[in-house]
């Protein structure tokens, strides 16, 4: 099974997304569109898994702590790796301090159930759309300037989650494997 470990979000951020998502889908289809009910911030990357491996990796998950909730405010847009020829289109974020401390804590719990570590350090962002080609039209580039400062809301939350990534002919179907409470809200 494919994995990987990430943040959901709420609703409310969910339908603006939604809405932009849509309103750029309106000007350019080229672009592989992420859907709304797939969207989410990826934590780590895990890859192809056994059904052994993935015992082990739960309670690995299960063991990461943080000091507090984690908050994200989503706003901005931009592009990996440079706008002139981009791969992925993306929100940014300005996360709490304690969100790349639970990145790197959870693949160093991973690290040592034998997934490998990695290499880049953690860029916080919410995937959009991928784009095969480098090439987008001068029509979205516009319309992605006008919106290049938008706000799309805040994510507050103590959990984690393990999710199942199926490579389907109509894109990747997500499902959520198990989810992992990182910080006792209750104290
Ligand atoms: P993303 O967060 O930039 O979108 C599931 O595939 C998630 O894992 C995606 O959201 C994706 O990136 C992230 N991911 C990171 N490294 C990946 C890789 N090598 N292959 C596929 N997905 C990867």
């Amino acid at each position: 099974m494919r994995l990987f470990v990430a943040l959901e979000i709420p609703a409310v951020v969910r339908e603006k997304l939604a809405a932009l998502l849509g309103d750029l889908r309106a000007i350019d289809e080229g672009p592989r569109w992420v859907r709304p009910e797939n969207l989410h911030v990826t934590l780590k990357f895990i890859g192809e898994v056994s059904q052994e491996k993935l015992r082990e990796i739960q309670p690995a998950l299960a063991a990461v702590r943080a000091n507090s909730e984690v908050k994200l405010e989503l706003r901005g847009l931009g592009f990996f790796p440079a706008e002139k020829r981009p791969r992925v289109f993306w929100v940014g974020m300005q996360a709490s301090a304690n969100l790349a401390t639970l990145a790197r804590d959870i693949d160093a719990a991973l690290g040592e159930t034998g997934i490998p570590r990695e290499t880049r350090e953690f860029s916080p962002h919410l995937t959009l759309a991928r784009i095969n080609d480098g090439n987008l039209s001068e029509k979205l580039r516009a319309a992605i300037r006008e919106r290049s400062a938008a706000e799309f809301g805040t994510i507050e939350t103590s959990e984690f989650h393990l999710v199942e990534s199926k490579l389907r002919r109509g894109g990747a179907e997500y499902t959520r494997v198990e989810s992992f409470r990182f910080f006792d809200t209750e104290g």
